[in-house]
C-alpha cells in the first residue's frame, strides 16, 4: 500500500519539494485566468535535475483551457523526450493575491500523471497543498488513483 506523506507546515517538506513549490508559484504568476481568477502552477523535476513548469490557462470557449499540471508534463515530454520525471509540485492562488491557497491536483491531471508513470516504468511524486495547513507528497500518481483504467485495460483482449 503507498504512504502518503503529510507536512503541517510548508517548511517540513524536504528541501527539492519546497524549491519546485517555489517554481511552482512563479509559474502561477504567468497563468491565464481571467474566468475562474484562480491561477495555478506546477513545477516538476527531471531525473537530470531540469526544472519544467507550467500555468493554467483558460479559454473564452472554457473547455479548451488546460491546467498547470498538464502543460507542464506535456511540455516536459514535447522538450526532454525520455527523460524520467521524478516529482511535480503543484500551488495555487487566487488572482492577484499573494498567499499560497489549497490545489488538489484534478483527475484529469492525475491520468495523465499516470500516463506518463506508466510509460517510464517508475513513480513520480507528486507534492501539493490539500489544506490550509497540509501539504501532501503521494509516492505515485497510481496512489491518487485506485483502480485505474492504462493502457493494460485496452489490451486485454489482445493478450487472450
Ligand atoms: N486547475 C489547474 O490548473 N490544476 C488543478 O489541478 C485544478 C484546477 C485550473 C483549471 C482552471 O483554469 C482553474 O484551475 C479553476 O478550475
Amino acid at each position: 500500500m503507498s504512504e502518503f506523506s503529510l507536512f503541517k507546515n510548508f517548511d517540513d517538506l524536504d528541501q527539492e519539494s519546497k524549491y519546485l513549490a517555489h517554481k511552482a508559484k512563479e509559474a502561477a504568476n504567468h497563468a491565464h485566468a481571467p474566468y475562474s481568477k484562480f491561477t495555478v502552477g506546477a513545477a516538476l523535476i527531471l531525473e537530470d535535475g531540469s526544472v519544467v513548469t507550467g500555468a493554467n490557462y483558460e479559454n473564452a470557449a472554457y473547455p479548451s483551457g488546460m491546467c498547470a499540471e498538464r502543460v507542464a508534463l506535456y511540455a516536459a515530454s514535447a522538450q526532454h523526450a525520455d527523460k524520467r520525471i521524478m516529482k511535480i509540485a503543484v500551488v495555487a492562488k487566487k488572482k492577484g493575491g499573494k498567499e499560497l491557497v489549497p490545489a488538489s491536483s484534478c483527475g484529469p491531471c492525475r491520468q495523465v500523471m499516470l500516463e506518463f508513470e506508466t510509460n517510464q516504468k517508475k513513480p513520480i511524486s507528486i507534492v501539493m497543498q490539500t489544506d490550509e495547513n497540509t501539504w501532501v507528497i503521494a509516492p505515485s500518481a497510481a496512489s491518487l488513483l485506485p483502480f485505474s483504467f492504462t493502457k493494460d485495460n485496452l489490451d486485454i483482449h489482445h493478450k487472450k
